[in-house]
């Protein structure tokens, strides 16, 4: 059970990252825009915080996803994980890097045809968008289930993403997810219940000192 921080924001994964309980963080070119700062920066602070596993994301045509892809992967080969779109030039960058041993993420991952075809195309995950399908009126966490059972017989592993509750987390990691990677505050809402504040409250009272 993998945890990993969905996010661009430095301070909040150097925040959750002191727990010692964050095994990766996945970025998006919308996270990075609402950093406000350069990708690469972004990146580099991850990378030296100590994170091993850092999903960079690459767009474009073909060439330009490996171009910019192979450009990331001089720069950070020990951490990266590229991330491509569930397209055809998506999968196709996909092949290209995994035939080289770099991880890939396919992203915007929706049902599970999709998820064969990133398998098929040697992506080290597959990334079901859970509360997405959830606005769609479907179960995301279902689709999460079809892509565990699927791909179970082969290498590639199933990273829940879009989070929006510490319920998904749970149901995801139930249906079998290898990863979910959510926002900060669905982490630190992980440590909370209300019985527990209470609980301690009622034990700091009675410790005997
Ligand atoms: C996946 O890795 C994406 O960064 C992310 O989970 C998208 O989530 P959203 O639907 O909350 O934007």
């Amino acid at each position: 059970m993998r945890i990993f921080l969905d996010t661009a924001d430095f301070e909040e994964i150097k925040a959750a990252d002191k727990t010692g309980l964050i095994d990766g963080v996945t970025t998006n070119p919308t996270l990075i825009k609402k950093s406000g700062r350069d990708p690469i920066e972004v990146y580099q602070d991850i990378k030296d915080l100590g994170i091993t596993d850092i999903s960079m994301e690459v767009t474009g045509d073909l060439n330009q996803m490996i171009e910019d892809g192979n450009r990331l992967n001089e720069m950070f080969s020990e951490v990266i994980t590229i991330k491509v779109p569930m397209t055809v030039e998506g999968l196709q960058a996909c092949k290209y890097f995994s035939e080289d041993n770099i991880r890939t993420n396919v992203t915007l991952v929706f049902n599970a045809a999709q998820a064969v075809l990133a398998a098929k195309a040697g992506a080290t995950y597959v990334s079901p968008f859970v509360g997405r399908i959830d606005d769609q009126g479907y179960a995301g966490t279902e689709v999460v289930r079809s892509c565990v059972d699927l791909l179970r017989r082969t290498n590639t592993q199933v990273l829940a993403a879009s989070i929006r509750s510490t319920q998904r987390v749970v149901r995801c990691f139930y249906s079998g997810a290898d990863v979910v990677t959510m926002p900060p505050g669905v982490f630190w809402q992980m440590y909370k219940h209300v019985l527990t504040d209470v609980g301690l409250d009622i034990f700091e009272k009675d410790l005997i000192t």
